[in-house]
């Protein structure tokens, strides 16, 4: 017999995952494929996308929020499938929720720069990504053995929520902003904002398919596993399980939804 809410154990309880808007389904993509008999709730606040160019107060002060409402529905465990809101509040997260397995993301800086020898490394990100100290101390633990260079792309995040990943106007935008770097060789480039994997042929091509992209979805996925794992909240169920999609603009579910089936 089912059990009813209040009784569910605690590994049958959803996953939550969260992100400033549609671009976090990159992440929930990864974890279903890692985990498929877990249960989801991802929750997009596309109403205030973009985060990266808002005030560090704002992106607090909203994370908080809504990773509260996610825990007010029950889940038993939190993915931050945004490295914006990653670097403005995880470490707070974690102070306030102790109990909960809080997992964030960060532009995978590590994988990019150990994948050649001395590489030339290029990081595209939000503005606030790449101001915060959490990816600043990032840059420092690499910067000898790679050359890194950062890019932010503040206006990219708002073409995915349009669901536009391939227009003459994107391209004409990442002309903009890739353009100085087109003409040189890039050995990765690290796509640090989770809106960014679906607009990652655009920018292959603008970039002329020179590099290797990498991003941090799948470390997420599998990091958020060995989490669930070490705290006995891993779903022990042989279904699949469900995703249930939330999102602050209601009009945006449909798109989360077609992402997350998306390859
Ligand atoms: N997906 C968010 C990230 O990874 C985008 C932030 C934004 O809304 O600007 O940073």
């Amino acid at each position: 017999m089912r059990k009813r809410g209040s009784e569910m154990e605690r590994f049958e309880q959803p996953i939550g995952v969260f992100d400033s808007g549609v671009g976090g389904v990159s992440v929930l993509r990864e974890l279903i494929r890692l985990m498929p008999y877990e249960n989801y709730i991802f929750f997009g606040d596309s109403l205030r996308a973009p985060y990266g160019s808002k005030t560090l107060q704002e992106v607090r002060s909203l994370t908080e929020q809504h990773v509260g409402a996610l825990l007010a529905q029950g889940v038993k465990a939190v993915v931050i499938a945004c490295n914006t809101a990653t670097s403005a509040d995880v470490s707070i997260l974690r102070g306030k929720y102790p109990g909960i397995p809080i997992i964030g993301i960060e532009p995978a800086l590590k994988p990019a720069v150990l994948s050649a020898e001395h590489p030339r490394v290029l990081v595209l990100a939000t503005p606030m990504t790449i101001r915060e100290e959490k990816f600043c101390r990032l840059m420092k633990q690499y910067e000898t053995q790679a050359e890194i260079m950062t890019q932010p792309c503040p206006e990219l995040v708002r073409f995915v929520e349009r669901g536009d990943f391939d227009s003459e106007e994107l391209k004409a935008y990442l002309h903009e902003v890739l353009d100085a770097y087109r003409k040189e060789k890039w050995d990765a480039v690290v796509l640090g904002c989770t809106h960014f994997p679906f607009v990652k042929h655009a920018i292959q091509e603008v970039l002329e398919n020179q590099t290797a992209f990498f991003d941090g979805g799948s470390g997420v996925a599998r990091e958020t596993k060995r989490r669930l794992k070490e705290q006995g909240l891993l779903q022990d169920n042989a279904r699949s399980g469900r995703v249930v999609f939330q999102n602050s603009d209601s009009t945006k579910t449909k798109l989360c939804r077609k992402l997350a089936e998306s390859q």
